[in-house]
């Protein structure tokens, strides 16, 4: 055993009883120290409780941004929705007065929705889509570069791998049957590769259906706090209600790059209220405009 070099010197009972109680007083500050920096935690009685990943129920409040600009911004938080498919809601991610200069520029050009094609890739109408849309150009303006930076700080995917900003609108009965956004035919993915990720808009506040629905979400989806709130096709699945600013950010695919079939996902038919929504689909590489 190695001696400490001070216990050479010669000493008295006593003041081997000091340092033993110096040492004790000594190690309760270094801890309490510790503690207070956050360096050592106390072990908490709950962590037993940690949440499932599909236990949806589980949904909180976890970050809280402030506005880094105009003051009288509604207040802003992530949420998660679930992990299968890998989802996530941002409060307040618009203003209104982003929504409104939306919906403003993109009125005038509205056209009848198309699907694509997946033998040939090439847009087709169809039954399955009955919403009218217009894309706005990505970097078109100062307000939309502003909107697409947001998106690329909160996706943490660069602005150039977006594609131009996809405006749609729906009348009452109007719908958007379930599909994946990611492409099965080779077309499609010449320019920027598969689509990752998924970032929609709600331009309006919807009063009654018209919910984003993810019917092959993993999880007990109604244990939302919202479900009482849903329509009948919004109960088909995990749903989200469509609340002006908000944006609802989903991945196509998971971590291994593998294409993520609970991301299917469909807009509700619209039953009251009017609905605007704007969506950003997000590719694996730089996509050229
Ligand atoms: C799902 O969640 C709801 C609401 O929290 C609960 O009443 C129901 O028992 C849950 N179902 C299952 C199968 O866990």
């Amino acid at each position: 055993m190695v001696k400490p070099r001070y216990s050479r010197l010669p000493t008295r009972k006593s003041s081997s009883l000091t340092m033993v109680l110096t040492m004790l007083v000594m190690f309760t500050f270094v801890i309490l120290t510790l503690l207070a920096l956050g360096f050592l935690s106390i072990p908490n009685s709950s962590g037993g409780n940690l949440p499932k990943a599909n236990d949806l129920s589980s949904i909180v409040r976890t970050t809280v941004g402030r506005s880094e600009e105009d003051e009288g911004k509604r207040e802003q938080w992530v949420e998660l929705l679930s992990w299968e498919p890998r989802s996530f809601i941002y409060h307040n991610f618009l203003t209104k007065e982003e929504c409104e200069y939306l919906v403003t520029m993109a009125k005038p050009h509205m056209q009848k929705s198309t699907v694509v094609d997946s033998e040939t890739g090439k847009s087709k109408d169809s039954r399955v889509r009955t919403s009218y849309g217009t894309f706005l150009a990505r970097g078109r303006d100062k307000v939309i570069r502003k909107i697409e930076k947001r998106i690329a700080d909160f996706t943490f995917l660069p602005v150039e791998h977006g594609e131009g900003l996809q405006v749609l609108h729906y009348e009452v009965g109007q719908k958007y049957e379930p599909h994946y956004d990611y492409f099965l035919d080779e077309f499609s993915t010449r320019n920027g590769g598969q689509r990752i990720a998924t970032i929609l808009m709600y331009l309006t506040d919807v009063e009654e259906g018209g919910e984003t629905v993810f019917p092959a979400a993993k999880g007990n989806f109604s244990s939302v706090p919202w479900w009482n709130e849903l329509s009948e096709c919004g109960k088909g699945g995990l749903s989200v209600k469509p609340k002006m600013g908000d944006a609802l950010l989903f991945w196509s695919m998971k971590p291994d790059a593998t294409l993520d079939t609970s991301s299917l996902h469909g807009g509700c038919p619209l039953i009251k209220g009017n609905k605007w929504s704007a969506t950003k689909w997000i590719r694996v590489n730089e996509y050229k405009v």
